[in-house]
């Protein structure tokens, strides 16, 4: 097990990368989980989805959002053109399941922390859009609460990649009433996509 403080190398490219985080057994997560649960999507794609964790269904196929909350996060992405087989990659803040699907802590998030830099790295997305509480304050190094994120255009890393912070599916689909919410989000996303097609 790391800390935060500890320094690991990781790989550069795809394959290594990959390789490194199926093996991984930097957190207690390793303990618990069936396998990792790398991303999947177009690697450099314009658009980079990031949301919390794996869940039961996720740890049990290896990919990301396959489960309720991945349906509708399939349908939210439809909508505004996007796919994961066409346009978009879809990534987790921590690669490992929780166990009974309890938020990720924050030692498992700092040792995981390395992966999803690397891939935000490789991708270099347009736009970053993360889901919910837990993706936002890990994108953002903030712990402010989401009803402060949700909305402003924020950035990541030194490239300044601007970040947008939505609803977490799963949270819709127990709130429907803020889908009306998440759709302006959507409609916002799509925009400053096309912006970034335009320009
Ligand atoms: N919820 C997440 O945050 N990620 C998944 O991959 C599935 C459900």
């Amino acid at each position: 097990v790391i800390t935060a403080a500890t320094p690991i190398d990781v790989p550069r490219d795809w394959v290594g990368l990959r390789d490194r985080v199926r093996d991984c057994q930097h957190c207690k997560l390793c303990a618990t989980r069936t396998q990792t649960v790398f991303g999947v999507g177009v690697e450099d794609a314009p658009l980079l989805v990031v949301g919390e964790g794996p869940g039961a269904d996720e740890d049990a196929q290896g990919e990301p959002f396959v489960g309720r909350a991945g349906k509708l996060l399939d349908q939210m992405l439809l909508s505004i053109g996007r796919s994961r087989s066409k346009n978009t990659y879809i990534a987790n803040v921590v690669k490992c399941r929780p166990p009974g699907n309890r938020d990720p802590e924050a030692d498992e998030v700092e040792a995981c922390r390395p992966y999803l830099d690397r891939q935000i790295e490789l991708i270099k997305p347009k736009l970053i859009v993360g889901l919910g509480r837990t993706a936002a304050q890990r994108l953002l190094h903030t712990d402010e609460p989401l009803s402060k994120l949700r909305g402003p255009l924020f950035e990541y890393g030194p490239t300044r990649t601007p970040v947008f912070i939505t609803y977490h599916p799963a949270y819709l689909l127990r709130s429907p009433r803020e889908k009306a919410k998440s759709w302006q989000d959507l409609k916002r996303i799509h925009q400053l996509l096309q912006q970034h097609d335009a320009g």
